[in-house]
Protein backbone atom coordinates (compact mmCIF):
# COMPACT_ATOMS: atom_id res chain seq x y z
CA UNK A 1 0.00 0.00 0.00
CA UNK A 2 3.28 2.68 0.76
CA UNK A 3 1.94 5.62 0.76
CA UNK A 4 -2.10 5.83 1.10
CA UNK A 5 -4.41 8.58 2.15
CA UNK A 6 -7.90 8.06 4.20
CA UNK A 7 -10.80 10.88 3.86
CA UNK A 8 -14.27 11.33 4.26
CA UNK A 9 -16.32 11.33 1.47
CA UNK A 10 -19.51 13.00 2.57
CA UNK A 11 -19.72 15.65 5.48
CA UNK A 12 -17.59 13.56 8.45
CA UNK A 13 -18.46 11.29 10.93
CA UNK A 14 -18.00 8.51 8.08
CA UNK A 15 -15.75 6.02 10.62
CA UNK A 16 -12.93 6.95 9.45
CA UNK A 17 -11.32 6.33 12.68
CA UNK A 18 -12.16 2.63 12.51
CA UNK A 19 -10.45 2.46 9.06
CA UNK A 20 -7.67 3.95 9.92
CA UNK A 21 -7.27 2.06 12.82
CA UNK A 22 -7.43 -1.13 10.89
CA UNK A 23 -5.02 -0.20 8.37
CA UNK A 24 -3.03 1.17 10.76
CA UNK A 25 -1.96 -2.33 11.51
CA UNK A 26 -0.28 -2.43 8.84
CA UNK A 27 1.32 0.98 8.45
CA UNK A 28 4.80 2.30 9.60
CA UNK A 29 3.35 6.39 9.90
CA UNK A 30 -0.02 7.53 10.73
CA UNK A 31 -0.02 11.66 9.74
CA UNK A 32 -2.95 13.76 10.14
CA UNK A 33 -2.46 16.78 7.80
CA UNK A 34 -5.97 19.04 8.12
CA UNK A 35 -7.97 20.24 10.81
CA UNK A 36 -7.54 20.32 14.68
CA UNK A 37 -9.31 19.48 17.83
CA UNK A 38 -12.80 19.46 15.90
CA UNK A 39 -12.87 16.46 14.46
CA UNK A 40 -14.20 13.34 16.66
CA UNK A 41 -12.62 9.72 15.69
CA UNK A 42 -14.29 6.93 17.32
CA UNK A 43 -12.81 3.90 17.94
CA UNK A 44 -13.69 0.80 19.14
CA UNK A 45 -11.37 -1.79 20.83
CA UNK A 46 -12.95 -4.74 22.35
CA UNK A 47 -14.67 -3.15 25.31
CA UNK A 48 -12.58 -0.02 24.88
CA UNK A 49 -14.27 3.07 23.07
CA UNK A 50 -11.88 5.97 22.16
CA UNK A 51 -13.00 9.16 20.70
CA UNK A 52 -9.43 10.70 18.87
CA UNK A 53 -9.67 14.78 18.36
CA UNK A 54 -5.67 15.55 17.37
CA UNK A 55 -3.87 12.39 17.27
CA UNK A 56 -3.86 10.26 14.22
CA UNK A 57 -5.80 6.95 15.10
CA UNK A 58 -2.56 5.29 14.37
CA UNK A 59 -1.26 5.53 18.05
CA UNK A 60 -3.84 2.41 19.21
CA UNK A 61 -1.76 0.58 16.86
CA UNK A 62 1.68 2.22 18.53
CA UNK A 63 2.32 3.13 15.23
CA UNK A 64 4.50 6.43 14.57
CA UNK A 65 1.99 9.71 14.24
CA UNK A 66 2.60 12.54 13.20
CA UNK A 67 0.52 15.87 13.43
CA UNK A 68 1.72 17.87 10.33
CA UNK A 69 1.91 21.51 9.72
CA UNK A 70 -1.87 21.91 8.00
CA UNK A 71 -3.22 20.73 11.49
CA UNK A 72 -4.48 23.90 13.53
CA UNK A 73 -3.16 22.48 16.99
CA UNK A 74 -5.19 23.32 20.49
CA UNK A 75 -1.84 22.22 23.58
CA UNK A 76 -4.45 22.43 25.97
CA UNK A 77 -6.67 19.82 24.18
CA UNK A 78 -4.16 17.71 23.13
CA UNK A 79 -2.43 17.46 26.56
CA UNK A 80 -5.84 16.28 27.49
CA UNK A 81 -6.02 13.47 24.90
CA UNK A 82 -2.41 12.28 26.00
CA UNK A 83 -2.98 12.03 29.43
CA UNK A 84 -6.60 10.48 28.62
CA UNK A 85 -5.16 7.79 26.18
CA UNK A 86 -2.03 7.23 28.83
CA UNK A 87 -4.50 6.53 31.40
CA UNK A 88 -6.17 3.68 29.14
CA UNK A 89 -2.11 2.20 28.65
CA UNK A 90 -1.52 3.62 25.30
CA UNK A 91 1.80 4.50 25.14
CA UNK A 92 1.98 8.53 23.33
CA UNK A 93 5.56 9.40 24.49
CA UNK A 94 7.99 9.20 21.63
CA UNK A 95 5.06 7.91 19.62
CA UNK A 96 3.67 11.41 19.19
CA UNK A 97 5.56 14.43 16.63
CA UNK A 98 4.45 17.38 16.29
CA UNK A 99 5.08 20.04 13.13
CA UNK A 100 7.53 22.99 13.96
CA UNK A 101 4.82 24.83 11.67
CA UNK A 102 2.08 23.64 12.65
CA UNK A 103 -0.85 26.95 14.01
CA UNK A 104 -1.39 27.25 17.18
CA UNK A 105 -5.12 27.52 18.74
CA UNK A 106 -5.34 30.09 21.64
CA UNK A 107 -7.94 30.87 23.63
CA UNK A 108 -8.81 33.87 22.03
CA UNK A 109 -9.65 31.80 18.91
CA UNK A 110 -11.83 30.11 20.72
CA UNK A 111 -13.35 33.04 22.09
CA UNK A 112 -14.19 34.39 18.95
CA UNK A 113 -15.55 31.02 16.98
CA UNK A 114 -18.20 31.10 20.03
CA UNK A 115 -18.91 34.81 19.77
CA UNK A 116 -19.04 35.17 16.04
CA UNK A 117 -21.19 32.28 15.79
CA UNK A 118 -23.70 33.95 18.65
CA UNK A 119 -23.68 37.21 16.15
CA UNK A 120 -24.64 35.39 12.74
CA UNK A 121 -28.10 34.11 14.78
CA UNK A 122 -29.95 32.36 12.66
CA UNK A 123 -26.90 32.05 10.02
CA UNK A 124 -24.86 30.61 11.80
CA UNK A 125 -22.91 27.84 10.85
CA UNK A 126 -22.85 25.47 13.40
CA UNK A 127 -19.14 25.45 14.25
CA UNK A 128 -17.32 23.12 16.96
CA UNK A 129 -16.34 26.15 18.78
CA UNK A 130 -12.97 24.76 18.94
CA UNK A 131 -11.37 27.67 16.98
CA UNK A 132 -11.01 26.29 14.22
CA UNK A 133 -12.01 28.97 11.40
CA UNK A 134 -10.62 32.04 13.08
CA UNK A 135 -6.87 30.53 13.87
CA UNK A 136 -6.76 29.34 9.90
CA UNK A 137 -8.01 32.86 9.43
CA UNK A 138 -4.87 34.34 11.19
CA UNK A 139 -2.72 31.67 9.63
CA UNK A 140 -3.85 33.25 6.27
CA UNK A 141 -3.71 36.47 7.16
CA UNK A 142 0.05 35.71 8.25
CA UNK A 143 -0.63 36.77 11.93
CA UNK A 144 -0.62 33.49 13.60
CA UNK A 145 1.89 31.81 15.52
CA UNK A 146 3.20 28.49 15.18
CA UNK A 147 4.40 25.89 17.28
CA UNK A 148 8.55 26.94 16.07
CA UNK A 149 7.43 30.72 17.30
CA UNK A 150 6.97 29.34 21.10
CA UNK A 151 10.74 29.42 21.27
CA UNK A 152 11.78 32.73 20.12
CA UNK A 153 10.64 34.20 23.08
CA UNK A 154 10.50 38.07 21.54
CA UNK A 155 8.94 37.12 18.31
CA UNK A 156 6.50 35.24 20.58
CA UNK A 157 5.57 37.97 23.46
CA UNK A 158 5.71 40.76 20.75
CA UNK A 159 2.88 38.85 18.17
CA UNK A 160 0.91 37.46 21.25
CA UNK A 161 0.58 40.49 22.67
CA UNK A 162 -0.43 42.45 19.26
CA UNK A 163 -3.17 39.62 18.59
CA UNK A 164 -4.49 39.65 21.97
CA UNK A 165 -5.07 43.65 21.66
CA UNK A 166 -6.31 42.83 17.91
CA UNK A 167 -8.45 39.73 19.39
CA UNK A 168 -9.86 42.06 22.39
CA UNK A 169 -11.14 44.81 19.96
CA UNK A 170 -12.78 42.23 18.28
CA UNK A 171 -14.36 40.33 20.97
CA UNK A 172 -15.48 43.99 22.23
CA UNK A 173 -17.58 44.88 18.94
CA UNK A 174 -18.93 41.17 19.30
CA UNK A 175 -20.00 41.79 23.20
CA UNK A 176 -17.78 39.18 24.25
CA UNK A 177 -15.78 39.66 27.18
CA UNK A 178 -11.87 40.59 27.03
CA UNK A 179 -8.26 38.13 27.70
CA UNK A 180 -5.83 39.32 30.21
CA UNK A 181 -2.41 39.12 27.97
CA UNK A 182 -0.48 38.07 31.05
CA UNK A 183 -2.88 34.81 31.30
CA UNK A 184 -2.73 33.82 27.70
CA UNK A 185 1.13 34.41 27.60
CA UNK A 186 1.86 32.58 31.07
CA UNK A 187 -0.36 29.51 29.69
CA UNK A 188 1.12 29.53 26.27
CA UNK A 189 5.19 29.42 28.20
CA UNK A 190 4.21 26.32 29.89
CA UNK A 191 2.57 24.90 26.76
CA UNK A 192 6.15 25.64 25.06
CA UNK A 193 7.72 23.23 27.64
CA UNK A 194 5.66 20.48 27.90
CA UNK A 195 5.15 20.53 23.81
CA UNK A 196 8.97 20.72 23.72
CA UNK A 197 9.98 16.57 23.33
CA UNK A 198 7.34 16.62 20.62
CA UNK A 199 8.55 18.96 18.25
CA UNK A 200 9.76 17.62 15.47
CA UNK A 201 10.77 18.71 11.53
CA UNK A 202 7.75 16.61 10.14
CA UNK A 203 8.30 17.69 6.55
CA UNK A 204 11.52 16.46 6.59
CA UNK A 205 10.61 13.11 9.08
CA UNK A 206 7.63 12.26 6.40
CA UNK A 207 9.45 12.49 3.24
CA UNK A 208 12.13 10.08 4.40
CA UNK A 209 9.94 7.87 5.72
CA UNK A 210 7.90 7.57 2.63
CA UNK A 211 11.62 8.37 0.39
CA UNK A 212 12.72 5.04 2.58
CA UNK A 213 9.98 3.14 1.35
CA UNK A 214 8.05 2.88 4.60
CA UNK A 215 4.01 2.35 4.68
CA UNK A 216 2.77 5.96 5.29
CA UNK A 217 -0.99 6.59 5.79
CA UNK A 218 -2.60 10.19 6.05
CA UNK A 219 -5.63 10.63 7.69
CA UNK A 220 -8.07 13.56 7.13
CA UNK A 221 -10.40 14.85 9.26
CA UNK A 222 -13.89 15.88 8.45
CA UNK A 223 -15.19 15.17 5.31
CA UNK A 224 -14.32 16.21 1.34
CA UNK A 225 -18.24 17.97 1.37
CA UNK A 226 -17.24 20.24 4.25
CA UNK A 227 -13.85 20.75 2.28
CA UNK A 228 -13.31 25.00 2.06
CA UNK A 229 -12.67 25.23 -1.58
CA UNK A 230 -14.96 21.86 -2.95
CA UNK A 231 -17.07 21.83 0.26
CA UNK A 232 -20.59 23.72 0.56
CA UNK A 233 -19.22 26.98 1.42
CA UNK A 234 -19.68 29.07 3.65
CA UNK A 235 -21.16 26.14 5.55
CA UNK A 236 -17.68 24.03 5.75
CA UNK A 237 -15.02 23.89 7.96
CA UNK A 238 -11.53 26.19 7.41
CA UNK A 239 -8.94 23.88 6.04
CA UNK A 240 -9.09 21.56 3.14
CA UNK A 241 -10.57 18.15 4.55
CA UNK A 242 -10.45 16.32 0.87
CA UNK A 243 -6.97 14.99 -0.50
CA UNK A 244 -6.12 18.03 -2.19
CA UNK A 245 -5.27 19.26 1.25
CA UNK A 246 -2.15 16.36 1.94
CA UNK A 247 0.53 17.92 -0.15
CA UNK A 248 0.06 21.49 1.53
CA UNK A 249 -0.55 20.18 4.81
CA UNK A 250 1.93 17.60 5.10
CA UNK A 251 4.83 18.96 2.72
CA UNK A 252 4.58 15.90 0.59
CA UNK A 253 4.80 15.77 -3.13
CA UNK A 254 1.14 16.13 -4.46
CA UNK A 255 1.98 12.88 -6.67
CA UNK A 256 2.94 10.81 -3.84
CA UNK A 257 -0.02 8.99 -2.43
CA UNK A 258 -1.04 5.98 -4.65
CA UNK A 259 -4.24 4.95 -2.42
CA UNK A 260 -7.20 7.17 -2.00
CA UNK A 261 -9.80 5.34 0.82
CA UNK A 262 -12.89 7.21 0.70
CA UNK A 263 -14.66 6.61 3.47
CA UNK A 264 -18.93 6.90 2.77
CA UNK A 265 -21.51 5.58 5.62
CA UNK A 266 -24.22 3.51 3.59
CA UNK A 267 -26.54 7.03 4.45
CA UNK A 268 -25.72 10.41 4.80
CA UNK A 269 -25.11 12.46 8.14
CA UNK A 270 -24.19 15.90 8.79
CA UNK A 271 -23.75 18.30 11.35
CA UNK A 272 -24.06 21.79 11.82
CA UNK A 273 -25.71 23.98 9.56
CA UNK A 274 -25.96 23.95 5.55
CA UNK A 275 -27.57 22.15 2.59
CA UNK A 276 -28.03 18.63 3.04
CA UNK A 277 -30.50 17.27 -0.35
CA UNK A 278 -31.25 14.47 0.88
CA UNK A 279 -32.07 14.92 4.33
CA UNK A 280 -34.97 13.14 6.36
CA UNK A 281 -36.20 15.56 8.12
CA UNK A 282 -38.87 13.50 9.83
CA UNK A 283 -39.50 10.20 11.55
CA UNK A 284 -37.38 8.02 9.43
CA UNK A 285 -34.40 10.32 9.65
CA UNK A 286 -34.69 10.17 13.61
CA UNK A 287 -34.77 6.50 13.14
CA UNK A 288 -31.69 6.18 11.37
CA UNK A 289 -30.29 8.51 14.22
CA UNK A 290 -31.65 6.08 16.90
CA UNK A 291 -30.49 3.06 15.41
CA UNK A 292 -26.99 4.44 14.08
CA UNK A 293 -26.30 6.69 17.18
CA UNK A 294 -25.47 9.32 15.43
CA UNK A 295 -24.36 12.25 17.81
CA UNK A 296 -21.49 14.40 17.67
CA UNK A 297 -18.32 12.51 18.77
CA UNK A 298 -17.19 16.29 20.04
CA UNK A 299 -20.35 18.32 20.64
CA UNK A 300 -22.52 15.46 21.20
CA UNK A 301 -25.14 17.23 18.84
CA UNK A 302 -27.86 15.12 17.21
CA UNK A 303 -26.55 14.80 13.70
CA UNK A 304 -29.14 15.32 10.70
CA UNK A 305 -29.40 12.35 8.65
CA UNK A 306 -30.36 11.07 5.48
CA UNK A 307 -30.26 8.42 2.55
CA UNK A 308 -26.91 7.91 0.62
CA UNK A 309 -26.00 10.46 -2.09
CA UNK A 310 -24.18 9.30 -5.42
CA UNK A 311 -23.92 13.41 -6.79
CA UNK A 312 -21.79 14.56 -3.44
CA UNK A 313 -20.20 11.26 -3.00
CA UNK A 314 -18.62 11.01 -6.59
CA UNK A 315 -17.81 14.50 -5.90
CA UNK A 316 -15.54 13.60 -3.40
CA UNK A 317 -14.36 10.78 -5.55
CA UNK A 318 -13.53 13.55 -8.43
CA UNK A 319 -11.90 15.79 -6.47
CA UNK A 320 -9.70 13.44 -4.12
CA UNK A 321 -8.92 10.76 -6.83
CA UNK A 322 -10.39 8.26 -4.36
CA UNK A 323 -8.81 4.94 -5.60
CA UNK A 324 -11.24 2.87 -3.53
CA UNK A 325 -14.26 2.87 -1.09
CA UNK A 326 -15.24 1.79 2.28
CA UNK A 327 -18.97 1.76 3.05
CA UNK A 328 -19.54 2.21 6.88
CA UNK A 329 -22.05 1.26 9.44
CA UNK A 330 -24.06 -0.82 6.84
CA UNK A 331 -25.88 -2.91 9.45
CA UNK A 332 -27.65 0.25 10.86
CA UNK A 333 -30.12 -0.15 7.54
CA UNK A 334 -30.75 -3.87 8.57
CA UNK A 335 -34.38 -2.71 10.00
CA UNK A 336 -35.77 -0.93 6.77
CA UNK A 337 -38.61 -2.25 4.62
CA UNK A 338 -37.20 -0.02 1.53
CA UNK A 339 -33.62 1.28 0.95
CA UNK A 340 -33.04 4.89 -1.39
CA UNK A 341 -30.48 6.17 -3.45
CA UNK A 342 -29.89 9.34 -4.57
CA UNK A 343 -28.93 9.39 -8.25
CA UNK A 344 -29.49 12.94 -9.42
CA UNK A 345 -30.99 16.08 -8.41
CA UNK A 346 -33.84 18.09 -9.74
CA UNK A 347 -33.71 21.42 -10.32
CA UNK A 348 -36.03 24.17 -11.99
CA UNK A 349 -36.79 21.35 -14.38
CA UNK A 350 -32.95 20.07 -14.74
CA UNK A 351 -31.11 17.18 -14.02
CA UNK A 352 -27.77 17.36 -12.33
CA UNK A 353 -25.57 14.86 -12.08
CA UNK A 354 -22.75 16.94 -10.94
CA UNK A 355 -22.37 18.76 -7.43
CA UNK A 356 -23.28 22.29 -7.91
CA UNK A 357 -21.12 25.61 -6.29
CA UNK A 358 -24.32 27.51 -5.78
CA UNK A 359 -26.01 27.02 -2.04
CA UNK A 360 -29.52 28.04 -3.35
CA UNK A 361 -29.66 25.07 -6.18
CA UNK A 362 -28.24 22.60 -3.59
CA UNK A 363 -31.06 23.95 -0.92
CA UNK A 364 -33.68 23.40 -3.19
CA UNK A 365 -32.59 20.66 -5.25
CA UNK A 366 -34.89 17.32 -5.10
CA UNK A 367 -33.52 14.17 -5.16
CA UNK A 368 -33.85 11.65 -7.77
CA UNK A 369 -33.97 8.00 -5.71
CA UNK A 370 -33.59 4.63 -6.90
CA UNK A 371 -35.25 2.39 -4.51
CA UNK A 372 -33.86 -0.84 -3.08
CA UNK A 373 -35.40 -3.41 -0.86
CA UNK A 374 -34.20 -4.08 2.09
CA UNK A 375 -32.42 -7.25 3.44
CA UNK A 376 -34.31 -7.33 7.17
CA UNK A 377 -31.37 -9.78 7.99
CA UNK A 378 -28.68 -8.55 10.82
CA UNK A 379 -25.68 -8.14 9.60
CA UNK A 380 -23.40 -7.40 11.85
CA UNK A 381 -21.80 -10.91 12.00
CA UNK A 382 -20.61 -10.65 8.34
CA UNK A 383 -17.27 -11.30 7.99
CA UNK A 384 -17.03 -12.38 4.73
CA UNK A 385 -19.00 -11.32 1.43
CA UNK A 386 -21.10 -14.27 1.15
CA UNK A 387 -22.61 -13.65 4.71
CA UNK A 388 -24.15 -10.59 3.69
CA UNK A 389 -27.48 -11.45 2.10
CA UNK A 390 -28.27 -11.20 -1.26
CA UNK A 391 -30.03 -7.55 -1.17
CA UNK A 392 -27.65 -6.27 0.81
CA UNK A 393 -24.91 -7.02 -1.76
CA UNK A 394 -27.36 -5.69 -4.09
CA UNK A 395 -27.25 -2.67 -2.83
CA UNK A 396 -23.49 -2.48 -2.70
CA UNK A 397 -23.20 -3.08 -6.38
CA UNK A 398 -25.34 -0.46 -7.19
CA UNK A 399 -23.00 2.04 -5.26
CA UNK A 400 -20.20 0.31 -6.61
CA UNK A 401 -21.94 0.88 -10.49
CA UNK A 402 -23.23 4.31 -9.67
CA UNK A 403 -20.27 5.74 -7.90
CA UNK A 404 -18.00 4.16 -10.31
CA UNK A 405 -15.16 3.51 -7.77
CA UNK A 406 -14.59 -0.14 -6.36
CA UNK A 407 -15.56 -0.89 -2.89
CA UNK A 408 -13.21 -2.67 -0.74
CA UNK A 409 -14.06 -2.73 2.59
CA UNK A 410 -17.85 -2.69 4.44
CA UNK A 411 -18.16 -2.39 8.40
CA UNK A 412 -20.85 -3.56 9.84
CA UNK A 413 -20.25 -2.85 13.35
CA UNK A 414 -17.94 -0.83 15.51
CA UNK A 415 -15.60 -3.64 16.55
CA UNK A 416 -12.37 -4.00 14.44
CA UNK A 417 -13.35 -7.41 13.08
CA UNK A 418 -16.57 -6.07 11.91
CA UNK A 419 -15.36 -5.80 8.65
CA UNK A 420 -15.67 -7.13 5.46
CA UNK A 421 -12.99 -7.28 2.96
CA UNK A 422 -14.43 -7.76 -0.55
CA UNK A 423 -11.35 -8.36 -2.17
CA UNK A 424 -12.95 -6.30 -4.91
CA UNK A 425 -15.54 -8.93 -5.86
CA UNK A 426 -18.25 -7.22 -5.46
CA UNK A 427 -19.48 -7.62 -9.56
CA UNK A 428 -19.36 -10.96 -9.82
CA UNK A 429 -19.81 -12.44 -6.56
CA UNK A 430 -22.79 -14.36 -6.39
CA UNK A 431 -26.73 -13.26 -6.44
P1 LIG B 1 -15.60 23.99 12.42
O1 LIG B 1 -14.71 23.04 11.72
O2 LIG B 1 -15.64 23.78 13.92
O3 LIG B 1 -15.31 25.42 12.06
O4 LIG B 1 -17.10 23.72 11.93
C1 LIG B 1 -17.51 23.97 10.59
C2 LIG B 1 -18.51 22.93 10.13
O5 LIG B 1 -17.84 21.68 10.01
C3 LIG B 1 -19.67 22.68 11.07
O6 LIG B 1 -20.81 22.33 10.32
C4 LIG B 1 -19.21 21.49 11.89
O7 LIG B 1 -20.29 20.76 12.42
C5 LIG B 1 -18.50 20.70 10.81
N1 LIG B 1 -17.46 19.82 11.36
C6 LIG B 1 -16.26 20.17 11.86
N2 LIG B 1 -15.57 19.10 12.24
C7 LIG B 1 -16.34 18.04 11.98
C8 LIG B 1 -16.15 16.63 12.11
O8 LIG B 1 -15.10 16.14 12.54
N3 LIG B 1 -17.19 15.83 11.72
C9 LIG B 1 -18.32 16.35 11.18
N4 LIG B 1 -18.54 17.64 11.02
C10 LIG B 1 -17.55 18.49 11.41
MG1 LIG C 1 -16.40 12.54 13.83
Amino acid sequence: MSVSCVIGAQWGDEGKGKIVDLLAAKSDMVVRYQGGGNAGHTVVVGKRKFVLHLIPSGILHGRECVIGNGVVVDPEQLFAEIADLEAKGIRVRGKLFLSDRANIVFPYHKALDRASEAARGEGKIGTTGRGIGPCYADKYSRSGIRVVDLYDRELFESRLRANVAEKNRMLGLLNAPPLQFREVFAEATAWAKRLKPMVSDTVTQVNDAIDAGRDVMFEAAQGALLDIDHGTYPYVTSSNSDATGVSSGAGVPPGCVKTVIGVAKAYTTRVGSGPFPTELDNALGAEIRRIGSEFGATTGRPRRTGWFDVVGCRHAIRTSGVTELAITKMDVLDAFDTIRICTAYRYRGKTLTSFPADLRTLENARPVYRDFPGWKTATTAARRLGDLPAAARGYLKELEKLLRCRISMVSVGPERNQTVLTGGKLQSATR
